[in-house]
């Protein structure tokens, strides 16, 4: 079964590239910069990834990118995490990054995209994993601030995929983000985001009808509303589910009580994803493997997750055909 989980064709459509960074190339970028660390050692890094929720999770994860400053910087952590991902049988990444995050300290979007962009190219050549780019906004910031970051990405457009929503959830719904989820509409690029992780049903039904965005991340939440079920499994919307940073975050206590086996008798689109492999304790290979452990389900039940992902992902159909 290990074997099989391994070799089989697998996409990641819900990985925060910021969320991949390991705590030895966060130790390597921050003497490469000059930049302090609040840890003596990658142990005591692990150490403090014990997270209470969302919240606590994101104070780590923002101040971790400290280290990120230079285009070889977003190349190097992207690249480090391409290679792993290939290494476990991901054969496409939809990778997201936070770009305000960046910008606030001082990092231009010259810089993410060119090293961003660089590490996708050698991907695909030199790893043969295709890889699309999201850029998303963060929740927990103005609306203004996503529109400006929308209008600065212009030179960019034709290699952003689609746009996102993620940061701190609750008491931040997605409703104010409508006009700039259709300005990037009108630009001919789609939207997804993160809902029902730690936030109500309702900001799952918001992200569908003021964002119309095509996935929802994470959305385990859904399970509250049959009406809700219905219409997310009437319309085949893909759900980008993280069973590990569900239980790091403690969105359930343990695997054994993750909602996946439920979402799977709705009949939902489905696929399982990383998040934040560095600090949810793994990747995609992980994230399959502990759904074995905890419902033991089988190869075809694998099959069909792995398939639904390559067919939401962001990818040209060529591509997508010699994957299916
Ligand atoms: N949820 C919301 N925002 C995030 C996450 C997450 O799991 N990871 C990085 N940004
Ligand atoms: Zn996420």
């Amino acid at each position: 079964m290990d074997a099989f989980l391994k070799n089989l064709p697998k996409a990641e459509l819900h990985l925060h590239i910021e969320g991949s960074l390991e705590p030895e190339l966060m130790f390597r970028l921050a003497g490469r910069n000059d930049v302090a660390l609040p840890y003596d050692s990658v142990e005591q890094v692990r150490a403090a990834y014990d997270f209470s929720d969302l919240p606590s999770f994101l104070n780590l994860y923002y101040q971790g990118m400290a280290v990120l400053l230079t285009r070889e910087d977003f190349h190097d952590l992207a690249m480090d995490y391409f290679c792993r991902a290939a290494s476990e049988g991901v054969v496409h990444v939809d990778l997201s990054f936070d770009p305000q995050a960046h910008l606030k300290r001082g990092v231009s979007l010259d810089v993410q995209m060119e090293g961003l962009l660089g590490a996708m190219k050698e991907a695909e050549s030199e790893l043969d994993l295709s890889t699309a780019l999201i850029l998303s906004f963060l929740r927990d910031e103005p609306v203004a601030s996503a529109a400006e970051v929308l209008e600065r990405a212009q030179p960019w457009l034709s290699q952003i995929s689609a746009v996102g929503l993620d940061s701190a959830e609750a008491g931040y719904p997605p409703g104010p983000f409508a006009d700039v989820f259709r300005a990037a509409r009108e630009l001919g690029i789609p939207g997804v985001a993160h809902a029902g992780e730690e936030g109500p049903p309702d900001y799952i039904r918001s992200a569908l009808d003021d964002l119309k965005v095509i996935r929802v991340d994470h959305g385990v939440r859904c399970l509250e509303d049959p009406d809700l079920v219905r219409r997310l499994q009437e319309e085949r919307i893909p759900l980008t589910v993280c069973p590990l940073s569900n239980v790091r975050l403690k969105v359930v206590e343990q695997m054994a009580d993750h909602p996946l086996p439920r979402l799977l008798e709705e009949g939902l689109t489905l696929t399982i994803n990383s998040d934040d492999p560095a600090y949810f304790g793994g990747g995609v290979l992980d994230n399959y493997r502990a759904c074995q452990a905890a419902f033991g389900w089988g190869e075809d039940i694998f099959r069909q997750l792995a398939r639904n992902a390559l067919e939401a992902a962001f990818m040209t159909e060529d591509r997508r055909q010699t994957l299916l």
